[in-house]
């Protein structure tokens, strides 16, 4: 009967922290994903320019300055709910990549934002003006998206 006694206990104490482990995870999936689908967006508008500046797709000034606009628009919408304290890559490994230096050193990755949706003003005033415009201003873009990836994003 002990014995009885002690393996439900063991059982729910296993099952309690599977339980505990598993709502930290629920709590952040949905800030995680968000994040991610703002990084999808940029990555998508960023590689429309790519392919524009290295003659792997037509120039279009006109899709050209939107994906420039669409960037910058992104790095300026106010996306911290998205970025909670404890849904860092220390806390949660494998389920996300922000490493715990973009909350302990912020507003770092906050400015690094910012210099983003400058580089990207810079773009969408120039880019349908010509493609010169596009391959000129293109690294300060990709600049600061690496640069945000080299210090607050795990490398895999
Ligand atoms: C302020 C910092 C910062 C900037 C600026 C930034 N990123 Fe990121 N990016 C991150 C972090 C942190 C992650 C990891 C997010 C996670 O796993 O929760 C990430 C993840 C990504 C991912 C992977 C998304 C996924 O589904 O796992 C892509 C793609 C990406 N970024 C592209 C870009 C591009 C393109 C730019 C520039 C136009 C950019 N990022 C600018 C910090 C940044």
């Amino acid at each position: 009967m002990k014995s009885v006694v002690k393996l439900i206990c063991s059982l729910l104490v296993a099952g309690s922290t599977s339980i505990g482990v598993a709502s930290a995870q629920d709590t952040f999936e949905g800030p995680i994903k968000a994040r991610k689908a703002v990084m999808a967006l940029y990555a998508w508008n960023l590689g429309q320019l790519a392919a524009m500046a290295k003659g792997e797709m037509n120039y279009n000034p006109e899709a050209a300055a939107t994906a420039a606009e669409n960037i910058r628009v992104l790095a300026s919408m106010n996306n911290g709910a998205a970025w909670p304290q404890g849904s860092d890559s220390t806390a949660l490994p494998g389920a996300t990549r922000a490493k715990l230096e973009a909350w302990t050193t912020y507003p770092e990755s906050a400015e690094i934002n910012k210099s983003l949706a400058d580089a990207a003003a810079k773009m969408a005033a120039v880019a349908a003006d010509g493609l010169d415009g596009v391959q000129a201003n293109i690294g300060a873009i990709g600049g600061a998206c690496s640069a945000c990836h080299k210090k607050f994003r795990e490398s895999q």
